[in-house]
């Protein structure tokens, strides 16, 4: 696909998870579609927004992105450069880690997303992201820096930016696997 047609068919999808009447009617603040480049050859995809970015609609800018920041500056891997996005584009409105019903219906609008950038390398940072890609479950702290290709797409398996928030020692393993995913890009 040209550069020009993936950024009309981006736009195209963007525009229609923000008028989704199943998100808005399960959000809470603002929807995050995601955001980042268009020739992305990196897709991240994380669980679902938070408050800080339910207020700003941008994705990872509170304590996880902060978090997500210092990780890409150490593997110098340019936030513009890759596409970033969550398995659910919204705040749930009564609870905050999203359940089934939430995850089923991001994958119409992640999967469309994938479809259109078309990444070398989909990383699923987290339980929630991989359970809502792959449909199998994962036990992150077993499968973490493993790739796996499922129907000719290469996914990489990585914790959620926000996990050494509650286990410090979690950061250098984090590093570890996004160095790899790194070399394996070059
Ligand atoms: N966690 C996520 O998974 N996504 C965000 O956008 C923020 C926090």
């Amino acid at each position: 696909m040209s550069i020009k047609k993936k950024t009309d068919e981006l736009l195209k999808i963007n525009r229609q998870i923000l008028k989704c009447s199943v998100c808005l009617k399960s959000a809470k603040g603002l929807l995050v579609p995601g955001e980042g480049s268009r020739s992305a050859e990196i897709v991240l995809v994380g669980e679902a927004p938070g408050k800080n970015e339910a207020v700003t609609g941008k994705p990872f800018i509170g304590r996880a992105g902060k978090l997500l920041d210092s990780l890409l500056e150490t593997i110098k891997l340019d936030r513009n450069d890759i596409f970033i996005t969550s398995a659910v584009k919204y705040l749930p409105k009564t609870y905050i880690t999203p359940k089934p019903a939430d995850i089923e219906h991001g994958r119409i609008h992640l999967f469309a997303q994938l479809e259109a950038i078309q990444p070398r390398v989909i990383v699923l940072m987290g339980n929630t992201a991989a359970m809502a890609v792959l449909h199998e479950k994962f036990s992150i702290a077993k499968d973490h820096g493993k790739f796996i290709i499922r129907d000719g797409l290469i996914y990489f398996l990585s914790y959620h930016p926000a996990a050494p928030l509650y286990s410090p020692k979690l950061r250098e393993i984090i590093i570890k696997d996004f160095k790899k995913l790194k070399r394996y890009i070059k």
